[in-house]
């Protein structure tokens, strides 16, 4: 039978949340560079109800991304794409990060961009502060760790987010009632940035 599809990538904590919020009803096609990744987040979300496909992708290659495509057109037309993998610092040197994060999403946007179903869903961008995964776990046992845990302590908000947050703007981003919202980057960071804009955070005086 065919479905909607929806492409993700990286098994991580952000994308199970957002795939967790509109993932239901669609086959998902869920690609990470560990694939035991992969199959831990699809185990975690077929026992819930979800239909998680797990498999092997490298956001790094294109190669690797068409497979991911191809993977995903067997099933049904593609309608979404959430784009959750990536590498931190402490995670890779610059190179990889610039491999993965900048270069990858590139080619991932030009070549769902082919493919993607007309009133598909994507070309939103959100920007996380400091959300507890794996990914931001890495950097506070990392060299930057003291700063990152002085960020969230002293940020308006006064604590880390989670992915389920994060997933609460990708559902509306993603949803009808987010269809007039298109090419924007949305920051959710419990105010770090807007405290650093205006000087250090929580000053004496
Ligand atoms: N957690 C934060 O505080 C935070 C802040 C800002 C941005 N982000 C970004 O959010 C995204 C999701 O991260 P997360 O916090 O959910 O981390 P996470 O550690 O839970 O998940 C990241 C996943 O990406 C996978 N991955 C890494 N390189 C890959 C590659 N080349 N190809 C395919 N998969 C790959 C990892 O194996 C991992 O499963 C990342 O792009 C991250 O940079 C996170």
């Amino acid at each position: 039978m065919k479905k909607d599809v929806m492409l993700v990538t990286g098994a991580g904590q952000i994308s199970m949340a957002i795939a967790r919020r509109v993932g239901f009803g669609k086959k998902i096609i869920l690609g990470d560079k560990k694939k035991e990744n992969a199959e831990t987040i699809a185990k975690i979300m077929n026992d819930a109800g979800f239909d998680v496909i797990p498999t092997e992708m490298d956001l790094s290659s294109r190669e690797s991304i068409l497979a991911l495509i191809a993977e995903g057109k067997k099933y049904g037309e593609i309608k979404m794409l959430v784009n959750g993998a990536g590498v931190s610092p402490s995670q890779a040197p610059i190179e990889a990060i610039l491999k993965v994060d900048l270069y990858g999403t590139a080619v991932l946007l030009e070549e769902v961009g082919k493919v993607i179903a007309e009133g598909g869903a994507r070309l939103n961008d959100i920007a996380p502060g400091i959300i507890v995964t794996p990914l931001a776990i890495d950097e506070f046992n990392g060299p930057r760790g003291d700063f990152y845990k002085n960020m969230f302590a002293k940020c308006p908000a006064g604590r880390p987010g989670t992915a389920d947050e994060v997933a609460n703007v990708a559902e509306l981003l993603m949803g009808p009632a987010g269809a007039f919202i298109t090419g924007s980057t949305i920051l959710i960071d419990g105010g770090a940035t807007a405290s650093y804009y205006y000087g250090p955070l929580k000053p004496e005086q």
